[in-house]
């Protein structure tokens, strides 16, 4: 299995010197994190090599000179650059994403855009593409792109991962292409993001604009299963703990070694981008030299700005206001022997790079918004010799989620930012060491290797769930086997849950009543000659008694509580309702304190109905409820079912399983068939014959033999069933 990874940007970007091609590693949190993997695994990866290339004979050479890294560009023109690059990936989604509304532009011309050029990236992809490979598309200038591929190879294993956030529902529709967007990336078998924040976010997109509900994390969608999860990206831990000797002997990094011996080293690094908050930190940091005249002389911010995306206005007048605010602060504080902040603008080497993690007292890491923010692990990791140093770190940075042991601030708060400075500079040594320990071990374990471990391994697992649900969807052939036995059999059993498997889920009470092409086929299926129909429902007897009563049929109902054959219900002896009196009490204060919420209540049992209500809230409050029922039903002999937004307390002993033996066991069967949607049901597969057709509705992990995707696809089935006798 070959891995085909693909991002906007390679690990390595072409520049020409002289008329010669040079290739440098690129910046930026993907591209390094990524360019330090290496496994066992074959990977190839397709991006664009950052710069325009025109003529074609150079475009061959380029090609074949990255063959041999295993790398294939993707070749952008001028249009491209700037109506897909600049326009709506840096335009539109990044500010949009990092929740900087007011720089959003929304343009048709830079959609289309990002539409053709995502197509283009995809033609790329296919054009090497193979059955078994898999599939790793990086980040927000490719979101349409696990669809376009999933069109081409419908079976292919796909994974995104998001870099950047993805922002709360109500910033995310306001996007005109929002639908679109989420389309694109719903291709994709497993969508992965650095925090559960970002997930939550995502998955609550998906729910309200394209109407599909997660189950702990996994959607249906088609047939398939996607699966979000949570994969808070590292670093390479040892390149910067244990550097290679020989990357100090650069002048910049004498340099820096010689600074760090005169004055206290504050540092910050980060691309020149509006979201890395770097005006708010340069004005924090002047706020703490007013304040703090005591640390005039001794304390240095070294700021490295790297330059980025200098095409697209917003950069360009952030680094004007950069300058100026850098300058006038220097000039106002500096004295013929202090310059309080050592502004640069460009990119370091790795050897200054590291030098100054090293010798730095402080780092002051301080986005408004970040996805991950690498830096702040970098620094960490080059504190493994020293023990000694500091970091403040924005709350905004999904980095703060894992360094927790950092001085966490607000970088909207100048006051707070000062405050944390000054802690810093008066930190002593062993507590520093304490912080930086923690935050160490945690970067050492969850390093970029584990991190694009457990994304593949996981992906791998998806494979297999698929490989799974297509080895047991009901195909032709099954269905052939099945119509079979059918014709064949004389004493038939058939037994039928009802929600979920006869009649969709609604939040509607009145949706949920049998129509009246369910109430017909029905009919046929009880006259058909040696079939005896059961339903096997949770519903109390009085609603199936009311819907179904007049069909001449068996059923269970409230889990086997009540049974009814030959037209008379008996309740199963084991049962008391005693104890509802005691659960009855909780289950109302759940429902005032969680309005649409309901009680339903059967002869013996209580269910809590949460279908109306926003899903994590249901599950919150199911949690909450889970505890104290823990409590209440110790000592009483009841158990606790969770369905599908429903949780129930009946007796002990009692369910579908224990039901269904009341006709699985009562002759001996030529044909027996269940069918049913939720965990309850699984009960009953278990207690049908070992030969039986057992049918699950949707694509969970099931124990039946076969899976059908929808109460569309079983009431077909039932039809075609009647049509054989
Ligand atoms: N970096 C770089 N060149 C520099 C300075 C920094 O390549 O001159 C690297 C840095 O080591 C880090 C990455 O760029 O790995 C920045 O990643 P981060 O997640 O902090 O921010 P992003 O740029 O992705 O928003
Ligand atoms: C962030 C994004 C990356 C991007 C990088 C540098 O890390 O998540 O996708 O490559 O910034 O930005 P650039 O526009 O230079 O590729």
């Amino acid at each position: 299995m070959r891995l085909i990874i693909i991002s906007n940007r390679l690990p390595l970007t072409i520049n020409k010197r002289q008329g010669e091609l040079i290739y440098h590693p690129s910046a930026g949190g993907l591209a390094t994190g990524l360019a330090s993997l290496e496994g066992n695994m074959e990977s190839i990866w397709v991006g664009w090599p950052g710069k325009e290339i025109k003529d074609e004979w150079e475009q061959e050479s380029i090609r074949n000179d990255l063959k041999e890294r295993q790398l294939v560009p993707v070749f952008l023109n001028k249009k491209d650059i700037k109506l897909y690059y600049e326009g709506f990936s840096n335009k539109t989604i990044w500010p949009h994403f990092h929740y900087f509304t007011q720089y959003t532009t929304y343009r048709d011309r830079y959609w289309e855009a990002y539409s053709r050029v995502n197509q283009k990236f995809a033609d790329a992809v296919l054009d090497i593409l193979e059955e078994d490979d898999m599939v790793w598309v990086h980040d927000y200038q490719l979101m349409l792109l696990p669809s376009m591929i999933r069109q081409a190879f419908p079976k292919i294993s796909i994974g995104f991962f998001l870099h950047i956030p993805f922002p709360s529902y109500e910033i995310f529709r306001v996007l005109p292409w929002r639908k679109e967007i989420l389309d694109g990336v719903l291709g994709a078998d497993q969508i992965g993001f650095h925090t559960f924040g970002y997930m939550r976010h995502f998955l609550s997109a998906v729910y309200r604009i394209s109407g599909h509900e997660h189950h702990f994390g996994k959607l249906t969608i088609d047939n398939r299963v996607v699966s979000v999860d949570v994969f808070p990206m590292g670093i390479n831990y040892q390149k910067y703990a244990q550097p290679e000797l020989d990357i100090y002997k650069d002048d910049g990094s004498i340099k820096i070694k010689q600074l760090a011996k005169e004055t206290k080293l504050v540092i910050s690094i980060d691309r020149l981008d509006y979201t890395k908050g770097i005006p708010q930190r340069l004005k924090a940091f002047e706020h703490f030299i007013s304040k703090n005249p005591q640390y005039h002389g001794k304390v240095n911010l070294v700021m490295v700005v790297v330059p980025s995306r200098a095409n697209v206005d917003q950069y360009k007048e952030l680094k004007e206001e950069v300058d100026t605010l850098a300058g006038r602060i220097n000039s106002t504080y500096g004295t013929f022997d202090w310059v309080p902040i050592r502004y640069f603008y460009r990119s370091l080497n790795f050897g200054e790079l590291i030098t100054l993690y090293e010798q730095a007292d402080i780092a002051m890491i301080t986005p408004l918004r970040d996805g991950m923010n690498l830096v702040a692990k970098e620094f960490i990791a080059c504190k493994e010799k020293s023990k000694k140093g500091v970091l403040i770190l924005s709350e905004m940075a999904g980095a703060a989620n894992e360094l927790t042991e950092a001085l966490i601030v607000n970088p909207q708060d100048r006051n707070d930012m000062a405050q944390n400075l000054v802690i810093a500079l008066e930190m002593n040594e062993k507590e520093q060491c304490w912080r930086l320990e923690q935050m160490q071990d945690k970067l050492k374990n969850y390093d970029v290797k584990h991190w694009a471990a457990t994304f593949i391994k996981e992906q791998v697992s998806l494979m297999e769930l698929q490989k799974h649900n297509d080895a047991k969807r009901f195909t032709a052939n099954d269905y052939q086997t099945l119509s079979t036995a059918f014709a064949a059999a004389d004493q038939k059993l058939l037994l039928l849950d009802y929600d979920g498997t006869l009649m969709n889920f609604h939040p509607d009470p009145q949706a949920v009543v049998p129509d009246e092409s369910l109430l017909v086929l029905l009919q046929k299926l009880i006259t058909i000659k040696g079939l005896k129909v059961v339903l096997n429902s949770g519903r109390d007897k009085q609603t199936l008694e009311e819907w179904l009563g007049h069909l001449d049929m068996d059923m269970a109902a409230e889990h086997g509580v009540w049974i009814k054959e030959n037209n008379e219900w008996r309740r199963n002896p084991n049962v008391s309702s005693e104890w509802k009196s005691k659960i009855r009490p909780v289950i109302k204060e759940l429902v005032e304190r969680t309005p649409g919420s309901f009680i339903e209540e059967k002869d013996f049992s209580i269910a809590w109905h949460y279908r109306r209500i926003d899903k994590d809230l249901g599950e919150k409050r199911v949690r909450e409820f889970r505890d104290v029922l823990m409590y209440l039903t110790a000592n009483l002999d009841l158990q606790v079912l969770e369905g599908s937004k429903v949780v129930e307390i009946k007796n002990a002993g009692v369910n579908k399983g224990k039901a269904t033996l009341n006709w699985s066991n009562a002759q001996e069967w030529d044909f027996a068939m269940a069918i049913g949607d939720d965990r309850t049901d699984e009960d009953t597969f278990e207690a049908m014959p070992k030969d039986a057709f057992t049918v699950k509705v949707g694509l969970e992990k099931t124990n039946a033999r076969y899976q059908v995707l929808s109460v569309e696809d079983i009431r077909k089935l039932l039809i075609d069933l009647t049509n054989i006798s």
